[in-house]
């Protein structure tokens, strides 16, 4: 994601799970004092100031925040900074993490981890930076999501392809689980990655009311999350938001020219704690 004010500017949804979900995480979680917190896909740095950085106040901690997208970085450092937070801009995926001698207590990813191609990469990553008994909280969405099926459809389709050749390289696939099968893939996954579930919880058909899908919401959201939305040329981008609304009111079962629409989602959160070093396993 690129478009740091289009993100501010359109998240409801995105920031309404997180005042939902982030509690719960905070409730899950240990905290003691003194803590090194790391806001991971921190985005444009709101979610982070507003929701994660009063509880690192409480506990007289520090929080770091990073993102992978320098737009997003710079745009969080001017807008929210904080004498506790130390911003930086890197990835674990590719060892450009900005803050490789701090160790962790916490890590936060809030819809973070259905952009991520290579998730056993990023977990070997942050067992790396997690002190023992560290942990790790997270939201995300699963690969079923419209948004996620809208944008691999279009990056097939006649029209849009040229653009979005690279698409598939950022479809969430390690997020498709068979039905039924969530939790329990999704422990799998963890475990043996060298994590302890601490918590983990699959809901089904979540939903959120998007009040109008055309202005400040819905479709500004869903092209702002197309990863190769840069090759669009701009007097394409009408259209492109078009064809996307026709397949996201398709999902959803309404007339295209619908003023709201319901988005329905499969929904993960969880906290998983490092474990053992010789729980971890060798294939990492
Ligand atoms: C949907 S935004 C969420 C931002 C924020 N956590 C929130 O809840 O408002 C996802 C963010 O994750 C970042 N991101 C995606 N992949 C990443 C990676 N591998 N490493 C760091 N950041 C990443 C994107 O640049 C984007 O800013």
């Amino acid at each position: 994601m690129q478009d740091p004010k289009k993100y501010e500017n359109n998240k409801s949804g995105a920031e309404e799970a997180v005042r939902v979900f982030l509690p719960k995480l905070f409730q899950t979680m240990k905290w003691s004092g003194s803590e090194n917190v790391l806001d991971y896909g921190s985005g444009a740095g709101s979610a982070g100031f507003n929701y994660i950085l009063p509880e690192v106040h409480n506990c007289d901690s520090k929080m770091y925040s990073v993102d992978v997208s320098i737009k997003m970085f710079e745009f969080a450092k001017k807008n929210y900074s904080h004498e506790r937070i130390t911003y930086g801009v890197g990835d674990v995926l590719d060892n450009t993490f900005p803050f490789e001698d701090v160790k962790f207590d916490k890590i936060f990813a809030l819809h973070v981890l259905h952009f991520v191609r290579d998730i056993r990469t990023m977990l070997s990553g942050f067992h790396k930076i997690l002190k023992p008994n560290g942990q790790f909280g997270f939201t995300t969405l699963t690969c079923n999501a419209w948004i996620f099926r809208s944008l691999k459809e279009l990056s097939e389709s006649e029209n849009w392809s040229p653009y979005m050749k690279d698409y598939s390289k950022y479809f969430p696939s390690w997020l498709d689980f068979p039905k039924g099968r969530e939790q329990q893939d999704i422990r799998e996954l963890f475990q043996s990655s060298g994590f302890h579930v601490v918590h983990l919880e699959f809901l089904r058909d979540r939903d959120y009311q998007f009040e109008n899908i055309n202005t400040n919401t819905f479709l500004e959201i869903c092209a702002a999350c197309n990863p190769c939305s840069n090759n669009i040329p701009a007097n394409l981008n009408q259209a492109f938001k078009e064809d996307l609304r026709k397949l996201l009111t398709g999902y959803a079962g309404i007339p295209t020219n619908s003023k709201r629409i319901n988005f329905k989602h499969d929904y993960i959160w969880g906290v998983i704690e490092k474990g053992k070093e010789q729980d971890i396993n060798s294939n990492l």
